[in-house]
This record gives structure tokens, C-alpha cells and sequence, in this order.
């Protein structure tokens, strides 16, 4: 059913994208324009935010149950926690830091600790530690080095949830908070087991692992990534389809769109970790093949649900654009 409802809505975006000069393409992606827009994503998560919301401050029941900032579910100014390497400004401490790690690789890495931005996304993306777990809270709520959980209250789209705290972090089983709803919504788990990236690491792309050229058909981390051809041996259309998609290879790094940046730019630490494919600011509208799906009535139309999952990729994974960029497959 999902199959067949993702391929009619391809079509409709198809005919969407051609007969609308607004819908958003690679080329709106040009060098130099901010990464941003974080406010308009899932990622924010202050009572302005889009999904996942803390408490209105609008009303004043829920008055004080949560906050309108967004930097700070991951960031502050002042009491940083220093623990997670490059991770800059880190308002955030893991509740577990107990992973399966990746382990052996045939290239003949072995991944056998996570660390650095991993850890600092996997602080809400593993299931266990609380979105509202914070080192300094907004205002003066306090430093709790730590961490602390806010107790704050946490809605859905148009407010819907209920008088507790239980969607303040994401439901690792079916059988949890999230699954109450869920079960029954469009989409069903499979709309948010997926943001559980939980803490068995060994069944998701090595993250803090050590990118070694000649290993796994990595290229050269001197590499321009804008001069990598990815449409080499594709079907004739490929360079032409989806605005262009395939023909250019700009990334979110530093902030802004690059057509000068190398693979180095992407490592942390010489390493790959979740931000080497993710911007988690980045409100990336221009991967055609994302949230193509009927059950995105909370925003309207899927071009304003979109976050591209937060891909640095300009285009996203279009003709696996991302993994190709790495590995010279
Ligand atoms: C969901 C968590 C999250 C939120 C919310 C968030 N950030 Fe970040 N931010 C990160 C992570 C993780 C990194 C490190 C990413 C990396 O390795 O590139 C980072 C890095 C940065 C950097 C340095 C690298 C860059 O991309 O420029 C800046 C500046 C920054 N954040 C500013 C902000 C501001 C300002 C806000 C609020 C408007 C914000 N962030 C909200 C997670 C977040
Ligand atoms: C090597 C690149 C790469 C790394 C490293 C990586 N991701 Fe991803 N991630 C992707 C791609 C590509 C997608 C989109 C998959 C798709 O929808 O086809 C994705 C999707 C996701 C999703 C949405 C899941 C879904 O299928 O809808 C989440 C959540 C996520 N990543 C979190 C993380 C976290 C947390 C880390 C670090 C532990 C991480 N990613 C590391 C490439 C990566
Ligand atoms: C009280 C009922 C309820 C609970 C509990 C609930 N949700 Fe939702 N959720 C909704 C409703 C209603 C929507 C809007 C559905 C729509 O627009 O089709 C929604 C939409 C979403 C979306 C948007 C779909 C997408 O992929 O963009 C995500 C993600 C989501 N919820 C995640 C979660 C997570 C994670 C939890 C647990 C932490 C959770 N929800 C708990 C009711 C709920
Ligand atoms: C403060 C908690 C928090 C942190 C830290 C965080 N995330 Fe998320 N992330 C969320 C929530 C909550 C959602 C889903 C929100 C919703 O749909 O309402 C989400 C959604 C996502 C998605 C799905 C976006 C889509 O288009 O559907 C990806 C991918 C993702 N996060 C990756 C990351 C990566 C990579 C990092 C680290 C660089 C990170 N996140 C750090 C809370 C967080
Ligand atoms: C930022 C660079 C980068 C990107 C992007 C990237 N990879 Fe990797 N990949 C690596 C590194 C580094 C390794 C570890 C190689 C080693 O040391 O054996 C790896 C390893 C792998 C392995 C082998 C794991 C093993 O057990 O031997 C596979 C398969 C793989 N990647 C697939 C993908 C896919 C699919 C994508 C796109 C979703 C992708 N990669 C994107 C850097 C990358």
C-alpha cells in the first residue's frame, strides 16, 4: 500500500514541479546561500515548532511547560558541556552512553567506541534520553551540568497530545507513548520507528569511524566534491531529470552551500559521524523523492513538510548522490 501510494504521489510531484514555478529545485541551492531554516523544521522544537512542539506559551495553562527558543535544546551560550569534541556550545548530556558498536568492517576498520557529534545526536535520536534534557535551561532555569530533564509538556501538530510529558522522547518499541497515536495515524509506526535510531549502532552506516582512502572505494578526501561526476555510465536522462539533480554535487558545509569543498570538510576529526551526511539545521526542500507520501496533512503540501532528512547533500540521495560521493562506486 505504501508502494503504491509513494509512486502515485511521485507522479503528482512530477506534474507539481512542472506546471508550478514555486516548487523548490536544486538550482534555488546555489553556492554561497545559508544552510539554514532550522525554524521551519522538525528540529525545531520550541512551542513554534512545526511536529514536536513543547507547550503553547500562548496559553496559559500551559504557560511555563516549555519554551520558545530553539537553539537551546542543543545549544547555549554559557555552561557548555565540553565532552563531545567538536560539537561547539553543547547543551546536552547522554543519558546512556552504552551503544552497540559498529564493530568490523571488510575494509578492516573496527568500530569499537561512539563519540563526538554522533553522541550529541544520538543524545535524543537513541531512543532513551528526553528532548527537554538540557545543561542550562532557557532563562534563568537554571544549570544543571548533568543535564536535567524540564518536565516540560510536549504536543503534536495543531496541539494534540495530552497533560504529561510522555512524547518527550522518541518510543524505541511499539508498544510506548508515540505508538498511542500512531498505530492508528496514516503512515502508521513506520512514520516515527524511523527516527529512532536507537542505541544498536551495528545496523546503521559506520558512525565515528575513521575514513581511511583505499578502503571500502573511498576517494581521496582532497577530492572537490562539486567535480565529482555522478551521472558517468547513467541512463542518458540522468543529467537532465529532476532539475538537474545529478549534474551538480554542492553540499551544506560550514554553514552555506559550497561547490569548492572537499570530503575533508565533511569529516570530524578525520572521522564519519552523523553530521558528516546530516546538517541538522539545514531545511533541505530540493530532494524530489521525500515525504511523497498522503499522510502529510499537518503542513499542507509536501514541499513545506520537507527537511530532505536534514541531508547536507544538495538534492538529497537522488541516484544515491550521497553515498557516491564518498565511495567512488
Ligand atoms: C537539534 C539540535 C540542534 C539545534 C536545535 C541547533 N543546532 Fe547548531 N549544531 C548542532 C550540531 C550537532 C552541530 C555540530 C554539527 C557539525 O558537526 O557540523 C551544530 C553546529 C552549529 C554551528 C557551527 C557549525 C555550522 O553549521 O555553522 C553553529 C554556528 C550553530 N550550530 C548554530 C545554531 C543556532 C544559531 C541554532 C538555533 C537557531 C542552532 N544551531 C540549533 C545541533 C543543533
Ligand atoms: C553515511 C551517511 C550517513 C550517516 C553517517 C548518517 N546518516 Fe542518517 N541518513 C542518511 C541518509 C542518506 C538518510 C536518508 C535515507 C532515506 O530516506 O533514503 C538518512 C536518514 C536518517 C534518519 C531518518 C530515517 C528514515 O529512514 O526516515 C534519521 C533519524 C537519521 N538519518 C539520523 C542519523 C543519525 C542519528 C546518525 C548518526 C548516528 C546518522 N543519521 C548518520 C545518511 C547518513
Ligand atoms: C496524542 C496523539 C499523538 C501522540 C501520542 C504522538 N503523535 Fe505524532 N502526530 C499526531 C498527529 C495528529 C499528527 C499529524 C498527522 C498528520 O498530519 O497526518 C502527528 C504527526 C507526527 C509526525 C509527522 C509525520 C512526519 O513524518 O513528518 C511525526 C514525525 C510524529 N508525529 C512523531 C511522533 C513521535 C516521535 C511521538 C512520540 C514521541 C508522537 N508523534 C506521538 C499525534 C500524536
Ligand atoms: C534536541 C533533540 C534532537 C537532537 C539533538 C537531534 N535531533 Fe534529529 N530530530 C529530533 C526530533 C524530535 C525529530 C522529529 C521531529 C518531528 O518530526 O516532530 C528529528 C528528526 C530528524 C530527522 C528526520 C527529518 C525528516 O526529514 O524527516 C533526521 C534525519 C534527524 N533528526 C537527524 C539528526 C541528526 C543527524 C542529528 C545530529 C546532527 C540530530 N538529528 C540531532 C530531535 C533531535
Ligand atoms: C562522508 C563519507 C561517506 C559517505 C557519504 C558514505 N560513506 Fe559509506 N563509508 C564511509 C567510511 C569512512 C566507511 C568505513 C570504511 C572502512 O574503514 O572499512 C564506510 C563504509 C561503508 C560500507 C561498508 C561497511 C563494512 O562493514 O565494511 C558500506 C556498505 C557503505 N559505507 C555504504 C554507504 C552508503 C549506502 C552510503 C550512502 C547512504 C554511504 N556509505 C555514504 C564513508 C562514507
Amino acid at each position: 500500500m505504501k508502494k503504491i501510494l509513494f509512486s502515485l504521489m511521485s507522479l503528482f510531484a512530477g506534474l507539481a514541479v512542472a506546471g508550478s514555478a514555486s516548487a523548490l529545485t536544486v538550482s534555488d541551492y546555489t553556492a554561497g546561500v545559508a544552510a539554514g531554516g532550522i525554524g521551519g523544521t522538525r528540529h525545531n522544537l520550541g512551542s513554534f515548532g512545526p511536529v514536536i512542539h513543547t507547550g503553547e506559551q500562548a496559553s496559559p495553562f500551559l504557560a511555563g511547560m516549555g519554551t520558545t527558543e530553539i537553539c537551546v535544546f542543543c545549544h547555549t551560550p554559557h555552561h557548555t558541556n565540553t565532552a563531545l569534541g567538536p560539537t561547539p556550545l553543547w547543551n546536552r548530556v547522554n543519558a546512556t552512553t552504552t551503544f552497540t558498536t559498529y564493530g568490523p568492517t571488510i575494509g578492516g576498520s573496527n568500530v569499537t567506541a561512539v563519540g563526538s557529534v554522533s553522541l550529541a545526536c544520538l543524545s535524543c535520536h537513541d531512543g532513551v534520553t528526553t528532548f527537554d534534557n538540557l545543561v542550562n535551561a532557557p532563562g534563568k532555569g537554571g544549570v544543571n551540568s548533568a543535564g536535567k530533564d524540564q518536565g516540560w509538556w510536549f504536543l503534536m501538530p495543531g496541539g494534540v497530545g495530552s497533560f504529561t510529558n510522555p512524547l518527550d522522547h522518541f518510543d524505541p518499541s511499539a508498544g510506548g507513548a508515540c505508538a498511542s497515536c500512531h498505530v492508528s495515524l496514516p503512515g502508521g509506526m513506520g512514520t516515527i520507528a524511523r527516527l529512532t535510531i536507537g542505541t544498536d549502532l551495528s545496523n546503521d552506516h559506520p558512525v565515528s569511524v575513521t575514513y581511511t582512502t583505499g578502503r571500502a572505494g573511498l576517494r581521496q578526501t582532497n577530492t572537490v566534491i562539486s567535480a565529482i561526476n555522478l551521472t558517468a555510465g547513467l541512463n542518458a536522462s540522468a543529467p537532465t531529470l529532476f532539475g538537474g539533480n545529478l549534474a551538480q554535487n554542492r553540499w551544506a558545509v560550514k554553514g552555506f552551500i559550497s561547490d569548492t569543498a572537499t570530503i575533508a570538510d565533511l569529516l570530524r576529526d578525520n572521522k564519519v559521524e552523523c553530521s558528516s551526511c546530516h546538517d541538522p539545521h539545514f531545511k533541505n526542500s530540493s530532494w524530489d523523492e521525500v515525504e511523497s507520501v498522503a499522510y502529510e496533512n499537518w503542513c499542507g503540501t509536501s514541499e513545506l513538510c520537507t527537511d530532505g532528512q536534514f541531508l547536507r547533500r544538495v538534492g538529497g540521495n537522488t541516484g544515491s548522490g550521497v553515498c557516491r560521493t564518498c565511495h567512488d562506486k
